[in-house]
């Protein structure tokens, strides 16, 4: 399970640190742009992070904001021609979907079904689900930003073509820590 990083102060008040990325903001190529790394880590997931830190707005929006971003940004690594899952994430997917190639497709499905903001994710029962705006789940296994500003910038509005690159990216080692 993904252990956020989290800083006790005094009591039961906290504050959040955002995860520093496991790869270079123009590692990821096509699937994700540096200019898209510099808006979304850079500005949009700092900001869930100090508007929390500094009691702003809504406490729990942006502590689950912070926290679905933090998981986000760390699952991925510059792609490889054959990205492909593998050791207990390979037996998850097999076990549960068939194959690879079914899990991407129901994935697509059931993120295409997401009305407005959301993340799509694959949960440790083996089913796909969905998160209207943020909110913290304790069975993530690998999660999607389904949010606009995930995919605008480097897809305009096309949105299979953003999962299908996000493929290329997943880091199937950090996945497999997450089961
Ligand atoms: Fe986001």
């Amino acid at each position: 399970m993904f252990n956020f990083i989290k800083i006790i102060t005094e009591g039961k008040s906290f504050k959040l640190e955002q995860v520093s990325l496991p790869y270079g903001r123009a590692d990821l190529g096509r699937s994700l742009s540096k200019q898209t790394l510099d808006y979304h880590y850079g500005k949009l997931y700092k900001t869930y992070v100090e508007r929390f830190n500094n009691r702003e707005g809504d406490a729990d929006f942006n502590e689950a904001g912070a926290k679905l971003h933090s998981i986000y940004f760390s699952q991925f690594r510059a792609p490889t021609g054959q990205n492909k899952p593998e050791g207990a994430s390979l037996e998850f997917i097999n076990k549960h979907f068939g194959s690879f190639d079914k899990f991407k497709e129901e994935f697509e499905k059931t993120a295409m079904s997401i009305q407005g903001s959301g993340w799509v994710y694959l949960a440790s029962d083996g089913k796909i689900k969905t998160i209207a705006n943020h909110e913290i789940k304790k069975d993530i296994v690998l999660l999607i930003d389904w949010w606009e500003h995930a995919w605008a910038l480097d897809y305009q509005a096309d949105k299979k073509k953003y999962l299908e690159n996000q493929w290329k990216i997943i880091n199937w080692n950090f996945i497999n820590s997450q089961l």
